[in-house]
C-alpha cells in the first residue's frame, strides 16, 4: 500500500504497530542470525566473521529496498545504506557497530557466546546489547515503514562499522575522505543502557577516554629473590608505586593540569541527577559490593557520568603459575585509562602524566609509556527539537516518558561524526546496565528489543514532522 500524506497519523502508526507485532518472532530470528557471527574486531582470526557480519547487514538492508554497500577499508568494512531524500524533512544518520568485544573467559558463559540462547525473556550472546541488538532495532523499524507504506517520512542513512570496540580507525579515515556522503541533520545512536528497567532515557553526555600502557624494567634478567632481594629495584614494586601515586586518598587524579578544563556540573544538573530514582543499595547488591568508592564530594551517578576517572585495566609481571617461585622479575607492566569529560585536553593530560610518572618512578627503574587510543567526552544540548521528538517516540515505544541522563561509557567516533557532519548525536539507549556489556553472559531483553523497534518506528515519524533550517 502506498503512503499518502493525507492518511491520519494514527492509521499510519497503527498499521506499523501491527506489522511489528506480526513480525516480532522473525525479528528475533534475524537478531540471532547476526549474533551467531563471531565478529570480534580485536581478534585477527575473526576477519572472515567480520566480513560475514558486514555482508549480512548489507544483504538485509538491500532486501528492504535501500541502496546498500560494503565500503572496503584498510580495516573492517563499513556498511552504508541510504533511502531517497524526502523534501523538507530531515536526513537522519543511524550509526551503529557490528563488531563485538572478545568473549573470554569462555568458562563463565552459561551458554556459548556465539550460540544465542533465550532465557527468562533475554537473549544471551556476545553483542546482544552492544551493539547488534540495539543497532538492529533501527533496521527493523525501517523495514516496518517500508513494508507497510513503501516509503519513509525522512531520509535515512545507515553507517554501520566494524571497529568501534578498537577505536574506529577505518571510519575516521573514511570521514576524512568523504564526509559529505554522510551529510545529515541528526545522528541517531542506540548503543547504551536505559536508566533502568521500565525507565527509558535520553543520554545527553558520554565520557571520553585516554588509554595507555606502562612498561617498567629493572635488571636485564629475572633474579633470585634470596640472593638479590632487598638490594636491587623490583619493577613490580615500582609499578605499584607509580600507579598508586596517580590517585590520592580523596579519589582525585594527581596528574598536573588534569582537572584544568573539566566542565564543572551545574547545580541544576546535580539537582536533576539527585532526583533520579537511583537506588544505591540495589546498585551495590547487583554488583556484589558493599560500598562504592571514588572522588570525595560526588554521588555515584555524578562519579559515573560527569566526573573523570582513573582505571587500571590490566597488570602483569612476575610469577603467576602454580605454587611459588622466589623471583625478582625483570619487568612489569600495566594498561590503564582515564575516562574523560568535556573539555579535557588529551595532549595536556599525556604530558602531565609523563611528568607525574617521572616524579613517582623510584630510582633504578626504566619506564616507557605507550599512548593507545583516545577520544573526547561529549555533551549535547538536552532541549533540541530532535531530543523532544525522541522523547515523544520513546513514550510511544516504552509507554513511559524518558529521563535525561549522561553515561560513563565512550563511543570514540561520536565527536568526529559531530564535527565532520555538523549534526548533533541523539543518544537513545535501549539496553540495561546489567546487560553484561564486555563481560560473560551478555544479554539483551527481548521486551526492550521490541520496545526499541517501536520507539524507533515512532521516531522516524516524529522526526519527519520537523522542518530543519535549510
Ligand atoms: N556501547 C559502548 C559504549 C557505552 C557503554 C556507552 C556504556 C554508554 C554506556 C561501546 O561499544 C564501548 O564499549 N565503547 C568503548 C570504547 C573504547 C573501546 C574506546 C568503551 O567505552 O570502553
Ligand atoms: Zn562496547
Amino acid at each position: 500500500m502506498a503512503f499518502t500524506l493525507e492518511e491520519p497519523t494514527e492509521v499510519v502508526m497503527q498499521r506499523i504497530d501491527q506489522y511489528l507485532q506480526e513480525n516480532a518472532p522473525r525479528f528475533e530470528r534475524d537478531l540471532c542470525d547476526l549474533l551467531r557471527i563471531p565478529s570480534v574486531s580485536a581478534d585477527s582470526r575473526c576477519r572472515e566473521a567480520i566480513r560475514e557480519a558486514a555482508e549480512w547487514l548489507r544483504t538485509h538492508l538491500t532486501a528492504l529496498g535501500l541502496a546498500a554497500e560494503c565500503i572496503a577499508t584498510d580495516g573492517c568494512p563499513i556498511v552504508y545504506a541510504q533511502s531517497p531524500p524526502v523534501d523538507g524533512a530531515p536526513t537522519v544518520l543511524v550509526y551503529g557497530h557490528y563488531d563485538v568485544q572478545p568473549p573470554e573467559p569462555f568458562e563463565q558463559w552459561i551458554s556459548p557466546p556465539f550460540e544465542p540462547t533465550v532465557r527468562d525473556g533475554n537473549v544471551y550472546a556476545r553483542g546482544a546489547t552492544d551493539d547488534k541488538g540495539q543497532m538492529l532495532t533501527h533496521v527493523h523499524s525501517t523495514e516496518a515503514w517500508l513494508k507497510t507504506h513503501g516509503s519513509l517520512p525522512i531520509q535515512l542513512k545507515f553507517l554501520l562499522e566494524g571497529e568501534e570496540e578498537v577505536g574506529s580507525e577505518a571510519l575516521h579515515a573514511l570521514l576524512d575522505r568523504s564526509a559529505e556522503r554522510f551529510a545529515c541533520d541528526v545522528i541517531v545512536i542506540s548503543d547504551m543502557p536505559q536508566f533502568g528497567p521500565g525507565q527509558p532515557a535520553i543520554t545527553y553526555g558520554l565520557r571520553g577516554i585516554a588509554y595507555y600502557e606502562l612498561r617498567v624494567q629493572a635488571a636485564d634478567s629475572d633474579l633470585h629473590s634470596g640472593t638479590f632481594g632487598g638490594s636491587v629495584p623490583n619493577p613490580i614494586h615500582a609499578l605499584a608505586t607509580m600507579l598508586a601515586g596517580l590517585m590520592d586518598q580523596s579519589g582525585r587524579i594527581t596528574v598536573p593540569c588534569f582537572y584544568d578544563d573539566v566542565v564543572p556540573m551545574t547545580e541544576d544538573e546535580r539537582a536533576r541527577f539527585a532526583q533520579l530514582p537511583f537506588d544505591q543499595q540495589k546498585f551495590l547488591a547487583q554488583l556484589g559490593l558493599d560500598t562504592t568508592s571514588g572522588e570525595v564530594g560526588y554521588s555515584t551517578l555524578e562519579r559515573r557520568w560527569s566526573r573523570p576517572s582513573f582505571d587500571i585495566n590490566g597488570i602483569w609481571g612476575g610469577y603467576q603459575g602454580e605454587g611459588s617461585k622466589t623471583v625478582l622479575p625483570a619487568a612489569a607492566g600495566a594498561k590503564f585509562s582515564f575516562r574523560l569529560v568535556p573539555h579535557q585536553d588529551g595532549d595536556k593530560i599525556t604530558s602531565g602524566l609523563k611528568q607525574q610518572l617521572a616524579a613517582l618512578c623510584p630510582p633504578g627503574i626504566r619506564w616507557e609509556l605507550i599512548e593507545m587510543h583516545r577520544s573526547p567526552g561529549v555533551l549535547v544540548p538536552p532541549d533540541s527539537p530532535y531530543v523532544m521528538a525522541a522523547a515523544r517516540a520513546i513514550e510511544q515505544g516504552f509507554g513511559c516518558a524518558p529521563v535525561l541522563i549522561r553515561e560513563g561509557g565512550s563511543i570514540p567516533i561520536v565527536t568526529a561524526l559531530r564535527e565532520k557532519l555538523d549534526a548533533d548525536p541523539l543518544l537513545l539507549g535501549w539496553g540495561q546496565d546489567d546487560d553484561n556489556m564486555h563481560a560473560p553472559n551478555e544479554k539483551f531483553s527481548l521486551a526492550d528489543f521490541h520496545r526499541g523497534i517501536r520507539a524507533s518506528a515512532h521516531l522516524w515519524h516524529e522526526l519527519g514532522r520537523l522542518r530543519p533550517a535549510a
